[in-house]
């Protein structure tokens, strides 16, 4: 399948260009010489069937994998050589991980921890800064943001799961991020709760740049303004929703009846 790219992408310089990134495990190529860019401000949805290599990938942007091939260029600067941890102070880290958040302090502590790594304040220091007014006021603004006020309190082990991953959004918000790299943000979600992320992913759209892998196509569709396809490791198309939509190859690739 050849590769294509037929969406009317624009003619800036992207926020992230990615160029034949190449990962293998063995004898799997999970990415097969990637190439990807995405524009300062879009929702770029990245899909693609189980195994295809989307984490994989994801893995290999915000330095948790080093790739075999291939760079990844965020803002001009080649990051490719780069540790997780320098790539996350330049913006570029991996967002819902639960296992980050910390269950027995609070939401609002939680947060609170996040935007002092992300100011790189001392960490003996935080019984003081869980109080401090500054830190705990903006804190409670990134709860504001993901619809989690009323939870400050909360420990975070007494959340609801879907809950959870509101939070998570909000400890990534915190850190500042140049682009958000969002890896299955509604997986174990119900109807209701993937409603509300959708509702909130769409609330941060054009404020933030965001790589959406996600298997629940009706939030796809709604929030992304390209979307790439991966299959065995390779993106077989990049376009608008609707021009993903009505592709072939595509549609037999993955969409099946979804797109119909
Ligand atoms: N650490 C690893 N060691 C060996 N093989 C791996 C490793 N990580 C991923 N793979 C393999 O690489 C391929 C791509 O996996 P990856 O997890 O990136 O897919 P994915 O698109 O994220 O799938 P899913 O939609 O199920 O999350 C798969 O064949 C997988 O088994
Ligand atoms: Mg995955």
């Amino acid at each position: 399948m050849a590769n294509e790219t037929n969406s009317a992408s624009s003619t800036a310089a992207p926020l992230l260009q990615v160029r034949g990134l190449r990962k293998a495990f063995g004898a799997v190529r999970a990415t097969d010489g990637v190439d990807l860019a995405l524009q300062k401000g879009e929702i770029h949805a990245l899909i693609g069937p189980n195994g295809a290599g989307k984490s994989t990938l994801i893995a290999q942007l915000c330095g948790e994998l080093q790739p075999d091939a291939g760079s990844i260029v965020l803002g001009g600067e080649d990051v490719t050589a780069l540790a997780a941890f320098a790539r996350a102070r330049k913006g570029l880290s991996r967002s819902f991980q639960i296992t980050e958040l910390c269950p027995d302090y609070t939401v609002l502590e939680n947060v609170v921890l996040s935007l002092l790594l992300t100011t790189g304040r001392a960490f003996q220091a935080w019984s003081n800064p869980r109080h401090d007014p500054t830190l705990t006021a903006s804190a409670a603004r990134w709860l504001g943001e993901v619809g989690l006020d009323d939870r400050a309190g909360i420990h975070v082990r007494d959340l609801a799961h879907g809950e959870k991953r509101q939070l998570e959004l909000a400890v990534a918000l915190a850190r500042s991020p140049r682009l958000l790299l969002l890896d299955e943000p509604m997986a174990g979600m119900g109807a209701e709760e993937s409603a509300r992320m959708t509702a909130l992913l769409n609330g941060l759209k054009r404020r933030y740049t965001i790589l959406l892998v996600e298997h629940d196509m009706d939030a796809v569709f709604a929030l992304a303004d390209r979307i790439t396809v991966l299959v065995y490791g390779k993106t077989i198309f990049t376009g608008t929703p609707d021009e993903v939509r009505s592709h072939p190859e595509v549609r037999a690739a993955y969409l099946g009846e979804e797109a119909c």
